[in-house]
């Protein structure tokens, strides 16, 4: 019996006779050939009947299978330098192992909401693929660069007594005798007492936000990665935010360019992203809005029309830094030089994608931080916990979280944040 391989393996098969078991993606016919394209997860292959070559009985089936059918092809492999991938099988057999007709999404049109109601189904196509492979390197990129720069992971954990994102975004549960609990908004809190422990951290998994906005960047459900590091400044944590954004992308671009080839992402936008990124305050992002004859009202944050505007000036991701501390979270150390500022940074990515990253130099005095736990009206006792890091062997220490699904939209060049995740939970969706 020949050997059973994936498509990725093809090349080291050239001349040989080899099976491969996946799915029919496509088919076309010409006269006395039919093409089958299969794929199987790890690329595609077409296959080639010649009616002469093979039983009546096989080059009717190849006119019969139905798209999305599960079969196993048998063949000799070829290099074709025409063919996607650049080989292709000179097949004799085909078996089905599932018959399937009437698949729902066919090579046509289909509307967005049909596809995100067929997710499941539309996971297969070779565009959601390719999205899912590149998502799965920034991933692996994102664990890497911590991982060998000293970092420990330490992850947060999910359900929590209390609001750190601001209270209007929480998703609230009954927990036992306990009173509420909160789906976490980001682990930052507990990366904190992390990096008090072990020096440098991240947190790395799915955070939640009750957000009632319907937009192209908001999800309800989505990864984010939490670095959090002792001893370190504003200008520290600056330094680490643009080195992991050169290293995913360049990563990404490396290891995924056929895929990013299959989303016809525009490189050219991705290559540029090298150290170092441009970094302006808060103020001169003003100043731009104000040039450009926007109504921006100062003291404001930032909105998604105003951070369009002002990335539109760079070719690489801005660090916009002292914000208001107004506009920003209670644990945000005010900027010594002027106590109106927080010492914040966020990171804007080109082309119109937003906020990727949202980070800051965290206040260490324990009464500043009870003050402001007061101001913003937020339940003292749930914070002790906090507090005690404080008390401690406080030390000034900073951090960010990068949204991995902002991330992929941008780096991918999609318009929604919905294809960047393998089932995104939004206000109006949580099927399938
Ligand atoms: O700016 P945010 O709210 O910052 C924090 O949560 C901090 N605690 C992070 C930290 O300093 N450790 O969120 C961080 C990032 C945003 O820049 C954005 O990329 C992403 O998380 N994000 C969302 N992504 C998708 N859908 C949403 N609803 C998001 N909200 C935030
Ligand atoms: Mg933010």
């Amino acid at each position: 019996m020949s050997k059973k391989i994936s498509i990725k393996d093809l090349k080291d098969y050239v001349g040989q006779e080899i099976q491969v078991s996946g799915w029919l993606y496509n088919k076309r016919s010409s006269g006395k050939l039919r093409f089958l394209i299969l794929r199987d997860g790890s690329g595609y292959l077409q296959c080639v009947y010649f009616k002469g070559n093979v039983t009546p009985e096989v080059f009717e089936l190849t006119d019969k299978i139905g798209q999305e059918s599960s079969i196993t092809v048998t063949g000799k492999v070829k290099e074709e330098p025409r063919s996607p991938g650049g080989y292709e099988l000179d097949a004799t057999e085909v078996t089905i192992i599932h018959e399937t007709h009437d698949y729902p999404i066919t090579p046509k049109e289909h509307g967005v909401e049909f596809l995100m109601d067929n997710r499941h189904l539309w996971l297969r196509s070779s565009r959601q693929v390719a999205i899912m492979k590149i998502r799965h390197r920034i991933v692996k990129a994102i664990r890497d660069f911590f991982d060998d720069r000293g970092f420990t992971l330490m992850d947060a954990p999910i359900l929590t007594p209390a609001a750190c994102e601001g209270t209007s975004t929480l998703f609230e549960t009954e927990y036992f005798d306990l009173g509420k609990a909160y789906l976490t908004q980001s682990g930052q809190l507990y990366a904190e007492a992390g990096a008090l422990a072990l020096g440098k951290v991240y947190t790395f998994g799915p955070t939640f936000r009750a957000e009632k906005s319907k937009t192209r960047r908001h999800l309800t459900e989505f990864w984010m990665v939490e670095p959090e590091v002792a001893f370190s400044d504003l200008n520290d944590n600056m330094d680490l935010a643009e080195e992991f954004l050169e290293y995913i992308v360049q990563s990404v671009l490396k290891d995924r360019a056929e895929e990013l080839k299959v989303l016809e992402r525009d490189i050219t936008k991705l290559q540029c992203v090298v150290r170092p990124l441009p970094r302006i305050s808060y103020d001169e992002a003003v100043e731009i809005l104000h040039k450009e004859g926007l109504p921006f009202e100062y003291g404001n944050d930032l909105g998604a029309a105003d951070e369009t505007v002002i990335s539109s000036k760079f070719d690489k991701p801005v660090m916009v830094h002292r914000y208001p501390s107004e506009v920003k979270a209670f644990y945000m150390k005010r900027d010594p030089e002027n106590p109106k500022l927080a010492l914040a940074v966020d990171v804007l990515a080109p082309e119109g994608y937003g906020e990727i990253i949202g980070g800051s130099q965290r206040e260490e005095s324990l009464e500043t931080l009870q003050e402001r736990i007061k101001e913003h009206d937020l339940p003292m006792e749930a914070f002790e916990w906090y507090l005690d890091l404080r008390r401690f062997g406080s030390v000034p220490h900073s951090g960010f979280g990068l949204g991995l699904e902002r991330t992929v939209a941008w780096i991918c060049g999609l318009e929604h944040v919905r294809e960047t995740i393998p089932f995104a939970r939004m206000i109006y969706r949580n099927t399938p």
